[in-house]
């Protein structure tokens, strides 16, 4: 899969990009993230890719040149799947919505910044807008750096053992069960016994009951959600 990102800032996303998993998944060809500076798209003299917005609210706004000169170029060379706006005004993120994007072969992230893009950016590029949640940042980059991550670790090959994707919290609307590791008592804090037993379906029962009681605490929206895995 291909992720072109376009970043007025792209130095934000760059630490990011290439550490861990992802690294991985770019060395290993699963994955190719190639991030865009729009600022070599303007064609003015200072690089510009910001105005003032008509009708006097405050903040600059991003213009349309050099972001259509960007995805035009990007678009001649290949097919795009979804060219994709991170904005606080949008649907929010969740975990069908990066399943199905892990489904695509090239999808391009137009991160914003200032007071937002010029509306027409979004009616006649964008493709699919999405926030990340309830509160404001001051640009796309790290959405766009969340909704790279949490594709890129569905794709096959990018995480080690392929059964861990699958059973994250969320794929079944379920919130993840505690998880143990060694020594089986710490200061007298024990494990639980049953996870000491070696009996995997009475193992896989406990795990479930758990992840049940725990959604039910925490995120009881979850549990009358009927969402589609994908969509
Ligand atoms: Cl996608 N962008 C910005 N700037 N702020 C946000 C957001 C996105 N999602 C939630 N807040």
């Amino acid at each position: 899969m291909r992720i072109d990102i376009l970043s007025a800032v792209p130095e934000l996303l760059d630490s990011f990009l290439n550490h861990s998993i992802l690294q991985r998944a770019q060395k290993n060809g699963t994955a190719q993230i190639i991030v865009h500076d729009l600022h070599d798209f303007a064609e003015n003299k200072h690089r510009r890719i910001d105005d003032y917005p008509y009708g006097g609210t405050s903040g600059m706004v991003m213009t349309l040149q050099p972001v259509e000169k960007a995805i035009t170029q990007l678009t001649k060379e290949r097919h795009y799947d979804e060219i994709i706006f991170p904005t606080p005004d949008a649907p929010t993120y969740r975990q069908s919505i990066a399943n199905t994007l892990s489904t695509l072969e090239n999808i391009i992230i137009l991160c914003g910044h200032y007071k937002g893009i010029d509306q027409r950016i979004r009616n006649h590029f964008i493709t699919r807008e999405i926030s990340i949640g309830d509160y404001v940042l001051t640009g796309g980059e790290l959405a766009a750096a969340i909704i790279t991550d949490s594709i890129i670790r569905l794709l096959p090959g990018a995480i080690s053992d392929e059964t861990s994707a699958l059973t994250d919290s969320f794929q079944d609307n379920l919130l993840s069960p505690p998880v143990y590791t060694r020594p089986a008592d710490y200061h007298g804090w024990k494990v639980p016994e049953i996870l000491l037993s070696g009996n995997h379906k009475d193992i896989d029962e406990w795990n479930m009951q758990q992840a049940l009681k725990k959604t039910k605490q925490i995120r009881p929206d979850l549990l009358s959600n009927d969402d589609a895995v994908i969509e």
